[in-house]
């Protein structure tokens, strides 16, 4: 899959690092959002189906797609307007990634950024980094996107953590940097990098800091994964990120509102537990279209009682609706609920509200139930092929987190950290509906 050959190796000017100042926490909250609940009456819905239910792969059978690496979250270099990019020909490739003597569990702590370049979107060639060492910001680079305009490379990442620091923190912030993209027979390569810039950080109100994630009881935290969104209506420009509602555990009231209908609550009470979930969609808009110039705005989604975390958060415009995807995970439910590992999906009519989910409960794709943990990180492409990774796979019954506690062999053995099948989906109007597997890490088009 991966053709080494042709391996690059990425000559990269040197590119000067300073934290310039943002204004993502000085811009005042918008308030032209109208904030979707995803309710715990929806989510209690999640069924698996044929038409949610992915066929097994058997993760032993599958190609590295690296080499010497493990790989797992993977985007595609777009344009602006959120197109799969061609630069004389090569489509290009982004994903997470760390060496494959690392334990599955330690990847996370050392995520790399590397770039893979490819003419047909199949045969995958390894250009290097995406940035020069040293370079990021954070201690660790995680989950982002990359558009592309006027030869200029956008890179959007997850700065996680400070750089240098021991140990490592979770501290989460969304940060980009600009470059050249040089592209000729041989492939593709960036250059001239300019400075890596902070450019938005949570606010406390909309957003959880990871001060008031850590009050109390704590709780899961996250504020990552920027995704270049380009309205095609109002050819508003936005950054969407996985954040969780503001505030400390102990100051979180329940509203009826995050459940659904009194009827609903009655029959099916919300559990104390339940309030530990706050998971969000955040969205920034772009001001002046510069993308390092972001105004924050108030959560397209929340899924408060309901979930803890809706990862990588994308949107793709289909007959002039907005479909709005997200992953989670089992073990990320609020007390009371279950759900599997999946993609979620919500549409609305216009991009800032009104959001309803998909398929009635919001699944739209799951592992089989014999595999629970397959595959993950799921990622829809415009023309609706979704790419992910293959995560854990043939585990009986052990739970994931358990996994760590096995021998390393055990834990090579039955890790993907390699991309998974490419998945065909349709949908119709509010209904989706799995169609076909292509081979791994396949960007058609
Ligand atoms: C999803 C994810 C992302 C994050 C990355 C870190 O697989 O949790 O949200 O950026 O993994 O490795």
């Amino acid at each position: 899959m991966l053709n080494n050959k042709k391996a690059l190796s990425a000559v990269v000017l040197a590119a000067s690092v300073v934290i310039s100042g943002f204004n993502g926490l000085s811009a005042k909250a918008d308030e032209t959002v109208t904030t979707t609940n995803w309710t715990r009456e929806q989510a209690s819905k999640i069924e698996l189906n044929q038409d949610n239910t992915l066929p097994y792969t058997d993760i032993s059978e599958l190609e590295k797609f690296a080499p010497g690496y493990h790989v797992w979250d993977s985007w595609p270099l777009t344009d602006r307007d959120g197109n799969i990019a061609s630069i004389k020909g090569w489509k290009v490739l982004f994903a997470l990634s760390a060496p494959d003597d690392v334990l599955p569990g330690k990847v996370h702590d050392i995520a790399t950024i590397r770039y893979f370049y490819s003419k047909n979107g199949k045969d995958w060639t390894l250009g290097g980094t995406l940035f020069p060492e040293g370079a990021s910001l954070g201690s660790r680079e995680w989950a982002g996107s990359a558009m592309m305009d006027d030869g200029k490379i956008h890179a959007f990442y997850t700065a996680t953590g400070q750089r240098g620091e021991a140990p490592l923190t979770f501290e989460q912030r969304l940060a980009m940097a600009t470059g050249d993209i040089v592209a000729d027979s041989e492939g593709v390569r960036f250059e001239n990098w300019g400075d890596h810039k902070i450019i938005l950080e949570p606010d406390g109100e909309h957003y959880q800091t990871k001060e008031q994630a850590q009050q109390g009881e704590g709780g899961g935290y996250a504020f990552r994964d920027p995704m270049w969104f380009k309205d095609p209506k109002t050819e508003k420009e936005y950054i969407l990120f996985e954040g969780n509602s503001g505030g400390a555990v102990g100051e979180r009231t329940f509203k009826q509102e995050y459940a659904g209908r009194t009827n609903y609550t009655d029959e099916n009470p919300v559990p104390a537990g339940a309030v530990h979930a706050n998971a969000n969609i955040g969205i920034a808009e772009v001001v002046d279209g510069n993308p390092s110039n972001l105004k924050m705005l108030p959560p397209l989604l929340e899924a408060n009682y309901v979930n803890e975390e809706l990862e990588r958060p994308h949107v793709i415009v289909k007959d002039k609706k907005y479909y709005l995807f997200t992953d989670s995970h089992i073990n990320k439910y609020a007390e009371g609920l279950q759900g599997p590992e999946g993609l979620y999906g919500f549409v609305s009519d216009t991009l800032t509200g009104g959001y309803e989910p998909l398929n009635g409960s919001g699944l739209v794709m799951a592992n089989p139930p014999e595999n629970p943990y397959q595959a993950y990180s799921w990622l829809v492409l415009p023309n609706l092929n979704v790419v992910g990774f293959a995560h854990f796979g043939d585990l009986g019954n052990m739970s994931i987190g358990d996994v760590g506690n096995q021998d390393p062999e055990f834990q090579f053995s039955h890790f993907g950290g390699t991309l998974a099948p490419t998945v065909k989906i349709s949908i119709n109007g509010s209904t989706t509906k799995i169609e076909k597997e292509f081979s791994q890490g396949w960007i058609k088009q």
